[in-house]
């Protein structure tokens, strides 16, 4: 039954029972104007509670059902009018979560009565659409328009505490919520409820409004750059101020519509679902690691305390998992206790902010030297710098003094994990965690599984992700597992361009425009030129390693770009040097300015080695370092490191900077169609042989060759065709 009644004395009690989420599927709808009706006409219901089963209001509109009928949930308002028309009173007991459509529903109720542990919230700007049953209307006439902007524009999901603070429920309480909600609507039978029904409110407002919602519009035009769906939320909060409720109604619905001609919706549902879907991999075993119940992880260990480590500790104590710190020497794990404490401190204040009492959900960290602490610690996290024989160093040490079950996690960012693991007496409790900077605040996490690495192992790493409230995605060992080797591509074609006469403002331009978070120049001024060039040198591909006669731009008859270590050996590492790629005000600057020096150095460099310039192509740009990516993406499934493209578009959404609403990189490539990415790559390649990552992916022409199938049909494909090779 997708919906129940039962009668608590004169009160019915309507239960939405859709697991896992209540989703307001059609069956739902249905079954909840069946129920609405019948007890609004039965005569002996004075009031009705609208409930969810197992602990869960409602997570809104059932999404799957968009692509069947994309205005399907518009019916929802329909409910919505006739729970608010009501002469009995209405009474919401919202637990676990009231998100869209879910909110939408207890706020056409009169009153709404929600969990301490709950969280409310019109997310659906997060899959590109706007709330569409009402929310827009009746979210303003509660709360007023800013703080409605607030939740809806940024998609929030408001806890409980502060939804009670800005209104939108009516109390909060810690035990059963349906018989609390039950209690308020027999005390609420007979009072007038003509205040209580938000569509017929006038919206708060002041003569200041149409400037403070312009600026709205143009703030969100910057923080989310070509994502419509910010915007059209805000131009349907303008229609609550304007305009009659019915009114704000239709413009909803129009906003709703033209939204959905922009493909934005379906590239963010894709996105939405591929996070939900990723790493679901068959182990060579034959097993999978989703059947296989992780172990739980009471305590950890993180080893070295820089940029990774202590925000991996912040991660970790912050949802409550108590952490021994260790560090080399007394001097650094100073250094680091410092940095650890001011992180704890700002996640104290934001607990703080959210209601909850100081230090509620922070757990204990114990900062030491000795790895005798760490005997009884359930899993360790290593984060010293990347070099491997002092990776094997300290693993040898962890094998020694950790418990014979603890789970030994690296967080390299592209070393060999088995090398790691062979030194160790445990190599099925290795595993990479492959966090991203900084890892208290990024939601990506690359779970590197070894090829000894147990089913348990993932399960608890992939698990331990979910709880840190990240994207754990699990990926193959490969050098640079999935992320960075995609960036290697990516950047060569960034850097050749220079050579070809673009300049690192109009590279990152077109990217940024496109949607890019940050162009590649500016990312690698972030990150910091030095850690490429370091790696290039041990390679053997730059400093005194070269061999004599080798020419400039070339190495083993590939081509190569001298370009970003002639920066380095100038100290221009990017931010930390106060110039790279740009200028900064200050070394550890942030604000990127064009720096003239570059651009005679890049035109110095040309005319050294006789390029002439070709003339500036927007499309060129974003074609080549796209393109680039994409390619490597296919070879990425074709040897198996990524168990399908969603796990590459949701590592390139959730750690580069990808667009989202493009879907991820493999999507744009099936929405650009494969045919054009194969026949551009074809091109290119063809102008530089000497760059064999430009040469078109075998499975790539493979998908061509079998008509380019839909995106959700390539992981059987993927299958398909690897075997075959
Ligand atoms: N529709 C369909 N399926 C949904 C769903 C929804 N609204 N929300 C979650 N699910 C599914 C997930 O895909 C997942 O399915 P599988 O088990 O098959 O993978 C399952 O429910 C559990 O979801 P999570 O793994 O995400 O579970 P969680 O406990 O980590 O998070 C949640 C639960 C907070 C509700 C999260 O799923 C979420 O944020 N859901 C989306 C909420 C949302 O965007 N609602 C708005 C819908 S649009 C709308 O309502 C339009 C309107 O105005 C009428
Ligand atoms: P970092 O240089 O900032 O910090 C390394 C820390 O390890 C230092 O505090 C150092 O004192 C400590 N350390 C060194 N030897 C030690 C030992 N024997 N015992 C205990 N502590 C020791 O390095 P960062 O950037 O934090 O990188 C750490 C790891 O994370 C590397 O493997 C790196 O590749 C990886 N990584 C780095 C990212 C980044 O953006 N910085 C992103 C993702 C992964």
């Amino acid at each position: 039954m997708a919906a129940t009644r039962r009668l608590s004395h004169t009160v019915a009690v309507i239960t939405i029972n859709n697991p896992p989420v209540n989703a307001l599927g059609s069956s739902v709808c249905h079954a909840l104007v069946k129920e609405f009706g019948e007890a609004i006409k039965d005569s002996s219901v004075k009031a009705i509670v609208l409930s969810g089963a197992n602990g869960k209001f409602s997570a809104g509109a059932d999404i799957r059902e968009f692509s069947t009928s994309a205005l399907k949930t518009i019916s929802l308002e329909d409910i919505n009018a006739t729970i608010e028309a009501s002469r009995k009173p209405v009474v919401a007991a919202i637990d676990g979560v009231a998100l869209g459509g879910g909110l939408e529903l207890a706020l056409a109720c009169h009153y709404r009565v929600a969990n301490a542990q709950s969280r409310v919230g019109l997310p659906e700007v997060l899959i590109g659409i706007l709330p569409a049953a009402g929310g827009t209307q009746r979210l303003p006439r509660l709360i007023g328009v800013p703080a409605a902007l607030d939740v809806i524009v940024r998609g929030r999901h408001v806890p409980a505490t502060e939804a009670l603070q800005l209104g939108i429920v009516d109390e909060v309480v810690q035990g059963n919520t349906v018989n609390a909600a039950i209690q308020l609507a027999r005390k609420v039978i007979g009072t007038d409820l003509d205040k209580r029904r938000l569509s017929t409110n006038h919206v708060p407002s002041n003569p200041n409004m149409e400037i403070f919602l312009d600026n709205a519009v143009e703030k969100a035009k910057k923080q989310f750059r070509r994502a419509q769906a910010p915007i059209a939320c805000i131009q349907a909060i303008r229609a609550s101020v304007q305009k009659p409720y019915h009114h704000g109604i239709k413009k909803e619905r129009e906003l709703f519509q033209s939204l959905w001609a922009t493909g934005q919706p379906q590239a963010l549902q894709y996105a939405f679902f591929s996070e939900r879907n990723v790493g679901k991999w068959t182990h060579p075993s034959g097993g999978r690691w989703e059947t296989i119940a992780p172990k739980p992880v009471r305590t950890a260990a993180v080893i070295g305390l820089g940029t990774m480590g202590r925000g991996i500790v912040t991660s970790l104590a912050r949802v409550n998992i108590p952490v021994i710190a260790l560090e080399q020497d007394a001097q650094q794990l100073e250094i680091g206790k410092k940095a650890v404490n001011g992180l704890l401190e700002r996640e104290a204040e934001k607990l703080i902010k959210q209601g909850l009492a100081p230090g509620t959900k922070l757990a204990s960290v114990r900062f030491t030297l000795d790895f005798a602490e760490l005997s009884d610690v359930d899993l360790v996290i290593e984060a010293v710098y990347e070099n491997m024989e002092l990776k094997k160093q300290i693993f040898r040490k962890l094998s020694t003094f950790c418990k014979p079950d603890a789970f030994l996690c690296t967080n390299t960012s592209g070393l060999d994990i088995d090398e790691i693991a062979s030194v160790t007496n445990r190599p099925h409790l290795v595993i990479g965690t492959h966090f991203f900077s900084p890892a208290n605040i990024m939601r990506l996490l690359e779970v590197v599984r070894g090829h000894q690495t147990s089913l348990t192992t993932i399960s608890t790493a992939m698990s331990l992700g979910k709880t840190l409230g990240k994207v754990a995605v699990l990926v193959g060992n490969c050098p640079l597992f999935v992320g960075n080797r995609l960036l290697g591509p990516y950047l060569d074609q960034a850097n050749y361009l220079l050579e070809e006469g673009y300049y690192p403002e109009e590279v990152d331009k077109t990217l940024e425009d496109f949607g890019f978070a940050m162009g590649p120049f500016r990312m690698m001024d972030l990150a910091g030129l030095d850690v490429g060039w370091r790696s290039r040198m041990e390679k053997g591909l730059t400093g005194s390693k070269v061999p004599p006669g080798t020419p400039a731009r070339q190495r083993q008859g590939y081509r190569y770009c001298p370009l970003p270590d002639m920066l380095c050996e100038m100290g221009r590492f990017g931010q930390k040097a106060g110039k790279g790629w740009y200028q900064y005000e200050k070394p550890g600057g942030r604000i990127a300015q064009s720096d003239p020096w570059i651009k005679d150095f890049l035109q110095e460099y040309r005319n050294t080695h006789q390029i002439k310039p070709k003339p500036a192509n927007p499309e060129v740009i974003l074609e080549r370092c796209l393109y680039a990516l994409i390619n490597e993406g296919f070879r990425v499934l074709e040897d198996g490191i990524a168990s399908g493209p969603e796990d590459i578009d949701v590592i390139y959404n959730n750690g580069y900077g990808f667009p989202k609403y493009r879907g991820g990189i493999m999507y744009h490539a099936s929405t650009v169609g494969l045919a054009k990415v194969l026949d551009a790559l074809g091109k290119y390649h063809k102008e530089n042989p000497d760059v064999p990552s430009m040469n078109p992916a075998f499975l790539l022409k493979k998908l061509v060759a079998v008509g380019g199938p839909p995106i959700k049909e390539w992981k059987t494909q993927v299958g398909t065709l690897v075997n075959k090779l």
